[in-house]
């Protein structure tokens, strides 16, 4: 057994596109090697809420093969519903459209799901394999719109980079 302790950290100063470079590198080498899809979900939880400021909730909603609902997966944050239809509130649409959903002002998203009255701003991005969404990756901010272009373009490179691994 190797007991590594993890020192993954981000570099202070880099941009974000820089940052969300650093931590899908990070992911990749925090997952790799790793069978235990709960076990990488955690850990990149974590590692999302090291790397990425001003979130109150970082975490994951599963889909299992013709499910009609995502289930809550490992996050950081308040403890949030368990399940969500699909095509109900930001993840719900993420998940049945296959879109990334970067909502800037969630109190303005029709049919919203407030898990946390802190949160303002929400990005949620479709993890895809072999052409089918799995999960989604969802953060929550309390800053209003707190996620733009680059921050949709990072967790989606994570998304890519993670799907084989949860
Ligand atoms: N706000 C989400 C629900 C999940 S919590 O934010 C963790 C939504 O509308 O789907």
């Amino acid at each position: 057994m190797n007991y590594a302790m993890f020192a993954f950290a981000p570099i202070p100063g880099h941009d974000k596109p820089e940052l969300y470079r650093e931590l899908v590198a990070a992911a990749a080498a925090l997952t790799d090697g790793e069978p235990d899809a709960v076990a990488n979900m955690a850990n990149l939880a974590a590692l999302i809420w090291t790397f990425v400021p001003d979130l109150n909730w970082a975490g994951f909603y599963r889909l299992a093969p013709g499910a009609s609902e995502l289930v809550l997966g490992p996050f950081i944050g308040k403890p949030a519903c368990i399940r969500i239809a699909l095509g109900q509130g930001v993840c719900g649409t993420a998940a049945s459209t296959g879109a990334t959903q970067c909502i800037a002002d969630v109190h303005r998203f029709a049919g919203h799901i407030a898990c946390d009255a802190d949160s303002r701003s929400e990005l949620v991005v479709p993890v895809q394999r072999d052409g089918a969404v799995i999960a989604v990756i969802d953060l929550d901010s309390p800053v209003l719109a707190r996620f733009d272009a680059d921050d949709a373009a990072g967790v989606e490179a994570l998304a890519a980079a993670i799907a084989g691994r949860i």
